[in-house]
C-alpha cells in the first residue's frame, strides 16, 4: 500500500503562504490531479512530499509511515518535474537507466529494465538515440519512463505535458493514463488544465493561497462544487444570486428560480453551467418546473462543434452553450427565453465567495 497522507501541512517562505495548514489523501494506486491558478503551492505540495523542502507544521505519511525523518533518496519517489531535463549526452537507454546505475543494479538487470521501461512507453528500439534526435512527446515519454524504472511507490508528475501542442497533449494524456493504470502505482499530477485534470484523475483536489479549496472526483466537483471558486475554475459557470426562498431563489429583479426541495437559508447563489441552459424563442413557454430567465441575445461565438450565445440579463452577462444544429430555432438576437432543468442549478454556500 502506498497512500499518500498529508496533515495539516504548513509551510511559508519568509512571510508568505507557500502552504496554508493542507490536509489531503492522495489514494492508493490512483491518479490524483492537483489544480490551482500559478503561485498556489502545488509545486510547494509535491517538493514536501519528495522530501525536496521542509514543511514548518503538519506530517506526510507513505502507506502509513511517516516520512519526516526519510531523507528524498529513501522515499522511493518518482519525479517528473516541470522543467524536466534529459542528459543531452546520454542515450535514451542510459538516460532511462541512471537511476538503477546509481543504485549499483548490475548492467544485466538494468538492461532488462530499461527495456520493459521502453517498451512500457511504446518507444522500443529508440533506446540508442540521443534525446536531440527525438520529438517533443517522445522526450516526454523518455523522461517518464525514467521517474518509473526504478519502481517507486509515488509517482509526482508536475506539470509533464505543459510543453506539447494540443494534438500531441491529448495523445500523452491517454498514454499517460494507460501507463499509470499499468503499472497501478499512486500518483500525483500537477497542472493547469482543467479539463487536463477532469479528464485524466480518479480525484481532483484544488489549491488556492496555499489552502485547498476542495477535493472529490472530478464529477462530483464539477456538478455540485457548492464554492463560487470551484465553481468557476473547474469550467464556466453562470452565478444568480437572490434571497433563498421555500419554492426557490428570488432574483433582485423579482424573478424566482424555483429549486426541486427546500433551499438551505445559506445558499444565495445558484450556478448554472453553460451547456445545462438552453433557449427558447421570448414568446414560447418553458417547460414547467424549469427555471427560465428572459433575457436579450446579444451575440454569438462559433467555436466549431458548439457556439456560446451571450444573453444579457439584468445588467450582467449569461452564457449558454449550444450544439451548432439548436441554432436554428432560435433567432439571431433580440429577447429570447433561457431555462434550463430546475435540478441543474447548483448552490453555492454562503461566506465561500472569493
Ligand atoms: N524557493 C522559494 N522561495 C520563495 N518563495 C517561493 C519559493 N518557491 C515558491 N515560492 C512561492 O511560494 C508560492 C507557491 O509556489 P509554488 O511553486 O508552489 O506554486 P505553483 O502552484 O506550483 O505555481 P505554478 O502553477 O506557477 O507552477 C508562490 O507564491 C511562490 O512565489
Ligand atoms: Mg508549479
Amino acid at each position: 500500500m502506498s497512500e499518500v497522507r498529508v496533515r495539516n501541512l504548513s509551510l511559508a517562505y519568509g512571510t508568505a503562504k507557500a502552504l496554508d495548514d493542507v490536509s489531503l489523501n492522495f489514494p492508493d494506486g490512483q491518479l490524483f490531479g492537483l489544480l490551482g491558478p500559478s503561485g498556489s503551492g502545488k509545486t510547494t505540495l509535491l517538493r514536501s512530499i519528495a522530501g525536496l523542502v521542509y514543511a514548518d507544521h503538519g506530517s506526510i505519511t507513505i502507506g502509513g509511515e511517516s516520512v519526516e525523518r526519510v531523507p528524498v533518496e529513501k522515499r522511493e519517489i518518482g519525479m517528473m518535474f516541470q522543467s524536466y531535463a534529459l542528459f543531452p549526452n546520454m542515450s535514451v537507454a542510459d538516460n532511462i537507466g541512471f537511476g538503477l546505475k546509481v543504485r549499483h543494479l548490475d548492467k544485466a538487470d538494468i538492461a532488462r529494465r530499461v527495456g520493459e521501461a521502453l517498451e512500457l512507453v511504446h518507444l522500443e528500439g529508440l533506446g540508442s538515440r540521443r534525446p536531440h534526435q527525438l520529438s517533443g512527446g517522445q522526450r516526454q515519454r523518455v523522461a517518464l519512463a525514467r521517474a518509473i524504472v526504478t519502481r517507486p511507490r509515488v509517482l509526482l508528475l508536475d506539470e509533464p505535458l505543459s510543453a506539447l501542442d494540443k494534438a500531441l497533449r491529448s495523445e500523452m494524456q491517454v498514454e499517460l493514463r494507460r501507463i499509470q493504470r499499468e503499472v497501478g502505482i499512486t500518483t500525483i499530477f500537477v497542472t493547469h488544465d482543467q479539463e487536463e485534470a477532469l479528464t485524466l484523475s480518479d480525484r481532483i483536489g484544488i489549491l488556492r493561497g496555499g489552502r485547498l479549496v476542495r477535493s472529490g472526483p472530478p464529477k462530483e466537483l464539477y456538478h455540485a462544487p457548492q464554492d463560487r471558486f470551484t465553481a468557476s475554475f473547474l469550467g464556466e459557470a453562470n452565478f444568480f444570486s437572490g434571497r433563498p426562498e421555500q419554492a426557490g431563489l428570488r432574483l433582485a429583479g423579482g424573478g424566482l428560480l424555483p429549486w426541486p426541495g427546500e433551499l438551505a437559508p445559506r445558499v444565495t447563489v445558484l450556478a448554472v453551467r453553460p451547456e445545462e441552459m438552453t433557449i427558447l424563442p421570448a414568446a414560447s413557454p418553458p417547460p414547467p418546473g424549469a427555471c427560465a430567465i428572459q433575457g436579450v441575445l446579444d451575440g454569438i461565438s462559433f467555436s466549431g462543434p458548439t457556439a456560446i450565445c451571450r444573453i444579457a440579463f439584468e445588467g450582467r452577462q449569461v452564457s449558454v452553450l449550444l450544439k451548432n444544429s439548436e441554432l436554428d430555432i432560435i433567432p439571431a438576437s433580440g429577447p429570447v427565453t433561457v431555462c434550463w432543468p430546475a435540478a441543474r442549478s447548483m448552490p453555492i454556500l454562503e461566506g465561500t465567495e472569493p
